[in-house]
């Protein structure tokens, strides 16, 4: 296993019983913190994607908002954020997702992306996987190919992965 690995992981904090009693919350902003561990993070997914032809990088607002935009720049692709509802301006296609209590959606702009493209789609953090569901759903929606989910951490024991159906799934942390 590559030596990074150890590094990225112990600069996430776990903050227990956050946002409330029983979570242990994944707090990636310690390891924004860590130069050497938030570059580790970004060039272990460059070296990963950098020559599949991927043409697109959709990032999951909010924190995949953070971890998109270095890896499409490196791997000369585009960024397209994946957004909560209306805070989108322009034309959109929107899917629903499941939450602890309720739903939510999510947003995409029409014309970001064309049929036939090749997307990653990035996140921080991978729970029960509605939140990577509703982003593949959209994606293919619009004819576009999604190579590969990638997220910093899996939360293993919630079986997100198996919600992904055949899309595969590329985690560093878990
Ligand atoms: C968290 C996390 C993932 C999502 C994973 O985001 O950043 O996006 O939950 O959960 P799931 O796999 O069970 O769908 P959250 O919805 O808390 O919002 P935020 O990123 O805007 O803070
Ligand atoms: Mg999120």
């Amino acid at each position: 296993k590559d030596a990074r690995i150890a590094g990225i992981s112990s600069a996430i904090r776990v903050i227990p019983d956050f946002p409330k009693p029983g979570i242990m919350f994944q707090d990636i902003t310690t390891l924004l913190l860590d130069t050497k561990a938030f570059k580790d993070t970004i060039d272990l997914f460059v070296e990963r994607y950098k020559d599949k032809n991927i043409s697109v990088v959709a990032g999951i607002e909010a924190r995949g908002f953070i971890f998109g935009p270095p890896i499409a720049l490196a791997i000369g692709a585009k960024f397209v954020p994946m957004r909560k509802p209306k805070k989108l301006p322009g034309e959109v296609i929107s899917e629903e997702y499941s939450l602890e209590y309720g739903t939510d959606k999510m947003e995409m702009h029409v014309g970001a992306v064309e049929a036939g493209e090749r997307a990653l789609v990035v996140d921080d953090l991978i729970a029960t996987g509605g939140t990577l569901n509703a982003a593949i759903r959209l994606l293919e929606r619009v004819e576009v190919e999604v190579v590969e989910c990638a997220c910093v951490i899996e939360l293993p024991e919630l079986k997100g992965r198996e919600r992904l159906g055949d899309k595969p799934l590329f985690v560093l942390v878990n």
